[in-house]
């Protein structure tokens, strides 16, 4: 079938698979070019199939020659229908590293439950016997807590009072107000039970009983903290208050893994136009303006080079990986530099629908979301005829 992509809100409803694949070579040609890293030699992934998961795995798997073993949720293809953009681009990673001589293998399936959590410790166990990293790379809006069986949401809003600032229709380029109540305790409450740490401290209890973590393993979850004028609702609002969590989880899961010598660490990762963060006021006004300045500065980096320095000059560097004051690895370094963000913050105030083609990088960010579904990409024929129906070798 000819694919195009068909729109509804921040999502695309399609995606296409050539075009996928095209960005899954690049991202392992990247990693390539950039070298060896003395790095992990079993990884597991969770949240394997796009964004800085699927970065980390193919940086672990290209960089490192490291087996990979890949959790993620996704869509399979049905005949006319086309399958979620992580399938398509795990469906290409798998099929490359196995030909490449690297085993890869993935579970597709909810990695909140305990059945997930027991199929993935049955393959270690099975295939690698143990593994020495375990990336923790989830983005999702709501989650079963398979001990209480409730169902949680987590929502985007401020807490204690109600936020009002600017915000963009990247599709459309149209600046508007947004005004969003805050959040009560219950949807605070909810928020981290979805992101918050207790599904990675689970995940990593599970894998330690199961004897399937090697000695020294080490495990890295994802964070994000971010400038001003997207505080009141991104690290002062509920996601923030989940990423508290997460980071305080880093050191109980430290904490337990002490007998074996593994660390558990956060990571302070860049804004990036992935799905998860298009669903977030102001957010893509703030990329976009970020996007312009970074490329101008020629620090302007994506999910695959800012994972393939977490590796090389953070975690896998040569003794601990240096940390801030509150125990996190930081690879925002660049994005929250004094010039970068002093720029923002004058070009804030004057981002309108009028000025923001000019001062922001409005262009980039719809590359980039298309990109996420596989369109837009460079050297693929839109107009031929392709399979939608793209089968998954390490698919168990
Ligand atoms: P993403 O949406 O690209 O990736 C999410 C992954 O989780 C996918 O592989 C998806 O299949 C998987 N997933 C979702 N629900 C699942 C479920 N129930 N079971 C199994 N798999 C599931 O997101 P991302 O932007 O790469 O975010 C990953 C982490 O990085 C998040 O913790 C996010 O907060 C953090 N982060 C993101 C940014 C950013 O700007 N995008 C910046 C810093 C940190
Ligand atoms: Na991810």
């Amino acid at each position: 079938m000819i694919i195009e992509p068909r729109m509804r809100g921040f999502i695309c409803l399609t995606a296409h698979p050539v075009g996928c694949a095209q960005n899954v070579k690049n991202q392992i040609e990247y990693v390539k070019s950039k070298g060896k890293i003395d790095g992990p030699k079993n990884v597991l992934v969770i949240g394997a199939s796009t964004g800085f998961g699927l970065a980390s795995r193919i940086t672990a798997a290209y960089g490192a020659g490291a087996a990979t073993i890949g959790v993620y949720f996704e869509k399979e293809p049905k005949e006319g229908k086309t399958a979620s953009p992580g399938w398509y681009n795990t469906a290409a990673f798998e099929t490359q590293a196995q030909a490449d001589g690297l085993y890869a293998k993935s579970i597709n399936g909810d990695a909140f439950s305990d059945e997930v959590k027991q199929q993935t410790i049955n393959l270690i166990k099975a295939d690698l016997g143990q593994i020495d990293l375990v990336i923790y790379s989830l983005a999702s809006p709501v989650r079963t807590n398979p001990k209480t069986g409730v169902l949680h949401r987590s929502t985007l809003k401020p807490i204690g009072s109600v936020f009002t600032d600017k915000t963009v229709d990247f599709h459309t380029g149209v600046v508007s107000n947004v005004s969003i109540e805050p959040a009560n305790e219950e949807e605070i409450a909810n928020t981290v039970a979805v992101m918050g740490g207790e599904d990675w401290e689970m995940w990593m209890d599970d894998l330690k009983a199961a004897g399937v973590l090697a000695e020294g393993a080490t495990t890295v979850a994802y964070s994000y903290i971010g400038p001003e004028v997207t505080e009141a609702v991104y690290r002062k609002g509920t996601i923030g208050r989940a990423k508290d969590h997460l980071e305080a989880t880093a050191f109980t899961i430290s904490d337990k893994l002490a007998d074996i010598k593994g660390k558990a660490y956060v990571s302070v990762n860049k804004a990036l136009v992935t799905q998860a963060s298009s669903a977030i006021p102001v957010i893509p006004l703030y990329i976009s303006l970020l996007y312009k300045i970074m490329k101008e500065k020629g620090i302007h980096e994506g999910c695959i080079e800012q994972m393939q320095r977490l590796f090389s000059d953070r975690l896998y560097k040569g003794g601990n990986p240096p940390v801030d004051d509150k125990g996190r690895i930081r690879v925002d370094d660049w994005e929250m530099r004094e010039d970068v963000q002093s720029q923002i913050k004058e070009l804030w105030k004057d981002a309108t629908e009028e000025t923001l083609p000019k001062i922001g990088d409005l262009a980039g960010y719809k590359h980039d979301f298309l990109n996420l579904f596989g369109f837009d990409v460079a050297g693929v024929d839109y107009q031929a005829d392709v399979n939608e129906m793209v089968e998954m070798p390490g698919l168990q």
